[in-house]
């Protein structure tokens, strides 16, 4: 009784020392990239169950053979369906020359997706080859519209995806939608 009493002194210095050392560990394993990918989390609203998902959205093609251009056809089709729902439901007579004006004023490389992206400052975030420009709007788009697609899969539901894309995007529809 009395010997163990003075053991546990020494056994808890010793465990929460260790405790220290793994926290320092992992603080030493979180690179700048995995570090940007939580301000992103924070910025979209939306913390990912599987942040793998949100690794391959912010790694372009010319990185990897796992990278974003999957993920980056989803996210398009998540915006266009979600911009169609939006002014279908809105306007049931639309017609399709006005509609496919309002999905591209939605979705434009130049005009919205790559001015989105820059916004999150997803030029510093994406992986890219040395020899790539990260600052180039399709490089740029790519990535934006990737986050959509890997959220759809992350909560495998088209709908959540799009609440977050209008989040991000702003504008008049989103302060409806996010309601
Ligand atoms: C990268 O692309 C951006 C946008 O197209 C351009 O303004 C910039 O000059 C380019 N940078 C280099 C180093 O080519």
């Amino acid at each position: 009784m009395a010997s163990s009493r003075f053991t546990v002194f020494p056994l808890v210095v010793l465990s929460i020392f260790s405790l220290s050392l793994v926290g320092d560990a992992n603080k030493l394993k979180s690179s700048p990239f995995e570090s940007a990918l939580d301000t992103l989390q924070n910025q979209i609203g939306y913390a990912f169950k599987n942040i793998g998902y949100l690794r391959q959205a912010m790694t372009h093609s010319s990185f990897s053979e796992e990278n974003n251009k999957a993920f980056s056809i989803l996210g398009s089709n998540v915006i266009d369906t979600s911009v169609s729902m939006y002014y279908i439901g809105k306007d049931i007579g639309i017609s399709s020359k006005e509609l496919n004006r309002r999905i591209a004023e939605n979705s434009k490389v130049d005009t919205s997706c790559a001015v989105d992206g820059m916004r999150l400052g997803l030029h510093k975030v994406v992986r890219v080859s040395s020899k790539t420009n990260s600052t180039t709007p399709s490089v740029v788009c790519g990535a934006f519209r990737a986050i959509f697609g890997a959220v759809a899969i992350d909560t495998k539901k088209v709908d959540d995806a799009g609440i977050v894309f209008w989040k991000v995007h702003g504008s008049e529809v989103g302060k409806v939608m996010v309601m």
